[in-house]
């Protein structure tokens, strides 16, 4: 297909969204933007600067910051894959640790930075050619995207990818600790007022519990052969 698209992939919690997203990019030689590291990055800003006390969040100072919080994506030929940086500084492996994990739903549903970062998004969108990941890239970011999937996969299966990951990367949590967060992130991804996270009517849905990523990009082209054959 010729005309650039926007692809939106959201879906549950460590569903393999990024990995498939990350796949489906190289492909069509397409911008990859994990939307769910801005938020990840958000969350690190507001725990380094004090803002959150177990689940009492200041609220009004977070909202106040988004100004102050410069978020972008750079490649890093050496690993072929782009970071993020929160005001200048690296932050792709920090994003990734258990404590952000674990606050990152609550600072997503402030409204302010909901409509800070979704404004960024929207900006990036306009060159065409992207796949970005999420929760709400269907429903709310990109409404009109040209082609939307909604992921899926079994709890366990879920947590189990999750605690492979951060084993390998040598952090140390146990496994029903893994299971817990997800399950928790689900529910207030999914219960939260603004842009919870919903299969838009439009969207492809993918169940990937028992399909590999070779499988999971062969579902995708057929999709894609089909759109263009239209
Ligand atoms: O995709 P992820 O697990 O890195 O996302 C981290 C959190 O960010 C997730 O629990 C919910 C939030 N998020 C969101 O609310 N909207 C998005 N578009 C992306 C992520």
């Amino acid at each position: 297909m010729n005309r650039k698209l926007i692809i939106a992939v959201d879906g549950y919690s460590s569903c393999g969204k990024s990995t498939f997203a990350k796949a489906i990019a190289r492909e069509l030689n397409y911008f990859y933007v994990d939307s769910g590291a801005m938020y990840r990055a958000v969350t690190l800003y507001c725990i380094r600067k004090g803002y959150i006390n177990g689940q009492n969040l200041r609220e009004e100072e977070i909202s106040r910051s988004m100004d102050d919080i410069h978020i972008r994506f750079r490649y890093n030929p050496d690993i072929k894959e782009y970071e993020t940086y929160l005001n200048g500084e690296n932050i792709e492996d920090e994003i990734r640790q258990f404590e952000v994990s674990s606050f990152v739903s609550v600072i997503s549903k402030i409204k302010a930075v909901r409509q800070r970062l979704v404004e960024i998004q929207r900006e990036i969108g306009m060159m065409k050619g992207i796949v970005m990941d999420g929760r709400d890239i269907g429903t709310v970011v990109f409404p009109d995207a040209d082609i939307k999937i909604f992921m899926t996969a079994s709890e366990e299966v879920r947590a189990e990818r999750r605690y492979k990951e951060l084993q390998e990367k040598g952090v140390r949590v146990e496994f029903k600790d893994v299971l817990s967060n997800i399950a928790e992130r689900d529910m207030i991804d999914s219960g939260r007022e603004i842009s919870p996270l919903r299969q838009a009517e439009d969207a492809y849905v993918l169940d990937n519990t028992n399909m590999t990523v070779s499988q999971q990009m062969d579902w995708f082209r057929e999709i894609l052969n089909s759109k263009a054959g239209k």
